[in-house]
């Protein structure tokens, strides 16, 4: 398939796990795709060994100055962005009266105030190129586990900002997003066999995801055969959600 062919994408936490198994799958289809990351040498590594073009901008996605920095770049060189996916999050857990102030906000401004950037730097070029977006949200955004409510709080209030997007820019572009369940990421590197057996073991499938797995949900609503989806949220949980 080569869905993106000509067209340019930008995808926030795109170094490592999910983001870049995204940016692997968007290139491998045509796109020219920006991974916009914290972690250059990830980051770097990435782009170096990508089959095909990806390139990488050293990004804070919570930072409106490197949003900035980031469309001079991408709309210098080619004058147009189809496809954001806004993937990049930051998670410091703890209950309300353990979190410190500076930890939630943290949390807030990587996990959601992000996308808003994102969108307000890119909303013009999205619209010229009748682009979409595409969040990735989670479970958490859905059911409550003890010790997650700064991100919880981030990512429910990133799926009612994808909803609220889509009524925004309809019909010009589209916004939805996915909710992975449990996925193998280097965001899991601390994780002992059992305890990733254990999340496996929560879900329909009975194992734990890839983050390639995820990427073909979100190639699938960034691209044309998702036209008719709009303001929509994809689980790639193994059916955790069902289960729950
Ligand atoms: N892995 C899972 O089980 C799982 C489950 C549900 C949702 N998710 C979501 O998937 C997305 C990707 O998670 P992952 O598991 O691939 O994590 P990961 O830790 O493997 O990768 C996250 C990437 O985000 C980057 N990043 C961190 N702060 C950033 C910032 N301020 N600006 C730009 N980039 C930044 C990191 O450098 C890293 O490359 C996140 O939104 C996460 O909430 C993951």
């Amino acid at each position: 398939m080569n869905r993106f062919e000509g067209g340019v994408a930008v995808v926030t936490g795109g170094a490592k796990g999910i983001g870049a198994a995204c940016a692997a799958r968007l290139a491998s289809e045509g796109a020219t795709v920006y991974v916009a990351d914290v972690d250059e040498e990830a980051g770097r590594r990435l782009a170096e060994r990508a089959e095909g073009d990806v390139r990488f901008q050293r990004c804070d996605a919570s930072g409106a100055e490197d949003w900035a920095a980031l469309s001079s770049t991408v709309l210098g060189a080619h004058g147009r962005l189809d496809t954001l996916v806004s993937n990049a999050f930051a998670s410091v857990p703890g209950a309300a009266h353990e979190i410190a102030e500076a930890d939630w906000d943290l949390t807030l401004d990587v996990t959601l105030k992000a996308a808003y950037l994102g969108v307000k730097t890119f909303i013009e070029p999205l619209r010229a190129a009748r682009g979409a977006v595409v969040a990735v949200s989670s479970v958490h955004a859905h059911r409550s586990h003890p010790g997650y409510t700064a991100y919880a709080a981030a990512k429910g209030g990133l799926s009612a900002l994808v909803r609220q997007l889509a009524v925004e820019y309809a019909p010009d572009v589209r916004f939805n997003s996915v909710a992975p369940g449990p996925i193998l990421t280097t965001h899991w590197a601390d994780t002992s066999e059992e305890e990733i057996e254990f999340a496996g073991g929560q879900t329909l499938a009975g194992r734990v995801g890839r983050p390639e797995e995820v990427a073909a949900a979100v190639a699938f609503l960034a691209s044309g055969e998702a036209g008719y989806v709009n303001g929509a949220e994809l689980p790639v949980d193994g059916g955790w959600l069902a289960l729950k």
